[in-house]
């Protein structure tokens, strides 16, 4: 039985708390992640190099065509059939580890939501639908996606995300506040645009606001926006976001169409979302950016780095991963589109693609660290950025 009620790793008032057995759980569940990810994992490009490349070549005459017919071959292997089969678990143990701990404390937490004297806002819509390539299926196998709202005033999704989400990075991005993606984001403004200062900001595809606060960090004046498509996951963001001093106004609203003005914004950006959004809404999403911005406004998104043309075989294997066992349906789709291109296409000027290194305090006047080449996973971050 839990015996503490012990506060462990509560880097702000709204993260759920932790007992003694909740850590020991949630520990368990990072370090399997990261046993799996560094020690299985690593056995994988092995098989497929040292016998499963081998043994396709052999058979035909001839290396395989694509990483498809590497990835059919390594499937009938046992070695990868436990690695992916441990993976899944260890991600379904995450969220169940979590998921009852943040439901013995969800009344105290909607309680801890009600915030008084806001500085920011909340503005949820009861008629909101949400985009069908959200709605489908759950991401990332999260129980009830980042849309279900179970009762009123709820926070559910955004408590369980926010928790679960430093162990799914096993504390790469920015340990518990999960920011360094936002740093990123403003070191990539520093570098491409130091004098631009921006009054307006806007957040497309927010979650929790891991980012919108690290962003909104750095200009204090600025009137900073966030969206997203769930009540609870935004009831959270907005009710976090006070309790670390920070005003942002959040809203339910759709990218693809926003009910902002025109010319409004000096900056708009996204952090891990476009590869969230299906191939008939990301051309609306990149032309709503263009909408909302000022003239010489910029927009910058930031994606996960490892672009499919820039992968070996394994690597590909490993995004197939996603699609069919992390309800990542629009990875590869993703991970292969020319984000540059699409930027341009949607009007900007100036456009650039690259990979920033990622950064836990974004400095103006650094050394440039906006490149060709990705550093790899949580070493630097995808961006294509560019003017309207
Ligand atoms: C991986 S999360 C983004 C994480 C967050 N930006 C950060 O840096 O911590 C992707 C988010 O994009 C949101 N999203 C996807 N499509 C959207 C759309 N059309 N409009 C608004 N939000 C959307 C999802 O609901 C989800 O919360």
């Amino acid at each position: 039985m839990p015996s503490t009620t012990a506060n462990v790793a509560e880097p702000h008032p709204m993260m759920p708390k932790v007992n003694h057995d909740e850590i020991a759980e949630q520990m368990f569940v990072s370090d399997l992640k990261t046993f799996i990810g560094r020690e299985i994992e690593s056995g994988q490009a092995k098989l497929m190099n040292n016998k499963v490349i081998p043994a396709i070549t052999r058979a035909k005459g001839a290396p395989p065509a694509n990483h498809i017919e590497v990835r059919g071959a390594m499937e009938k292997e046992i070695d990868y059939q436990a690695w992916a089969t441990l993976n899944r678990t260890a991600q379904e143990m995450m969220w169940d580890s979590v998921a009852s701990c943040v439901d013995r404390q969800l009344d105290a937490l909607i309680e801890k939501s009600d915030v008084k004297n806001p500085k920011g806002s909340l503005t949820l819509d009861p008629n909101f639908v949400v985009p069908r390539y959200i709605e489908a299926f759950d991401i990332h196998c999260m129980p009830g996606n980042y849309h279900a709202v179970t009762r009123p005033n709820d926070v559910r999704q955004g408590a369980v995300f926010d928790r679960a989400a430093a162990i799914y990075h096993m504390g790469r991005n920015g340990g518990f506040m999960n920011d360094i993606r936002g740093h990123t984001v403003v070191s990539h403004l520093f570098e491409r645009w130091p004098g631009l200062s921006p009054k307006r900001i806007l957040d497309i595809g927010c979650t929790v606001g891991h980012s919108t606060v690290a962003v909104a960090g750095y200009f204090p004046d600025a009137e900073v926006h966030a969206i997203d498509v769930g009540a609870g996951l935004l009831r959270y963001a907005w009710a976090r976001a006070e309790h670390v001093g920070v005003g942002i106004h959040f809203s339910q609203q759709n990218a693809e169409a926003t009910n902002f003005p025109d010319n409004h914004f000096d900056m708009v950006f996204s952090s891990a979302m476009l590869h969230e959004t299906s191939h008939t809404a990301l051309p609306r999403i990149m032309a709503e950016c263009r909408r909302v911005l000022k003239p010489g406004g910029v927009v910058i998104h930031l994606e996960v780095p490892g672009h499919y043309s820039q992968l070996d075989t394994w690597g590909r294997i490993r995004g197939d991963y996603e699609i069919f066992y992390n309800n990542e349906p629009f990875w590869r789709g993703a991970l292969s589109t020319d984000f540059k291109a699409k930027v341009a296409e949607a009007g900007f000027k100036d456009v650039r693609a690259g990979y920033q290194d990622a950064t836990a305090k974004a400095v103006t006047g650094a050394a440039p660290a906006f490149r060709d080449k990705s550093k790899g996973v949580h070493q630097s971050w995808f961006i294509a950025s560019g003017v309207k």
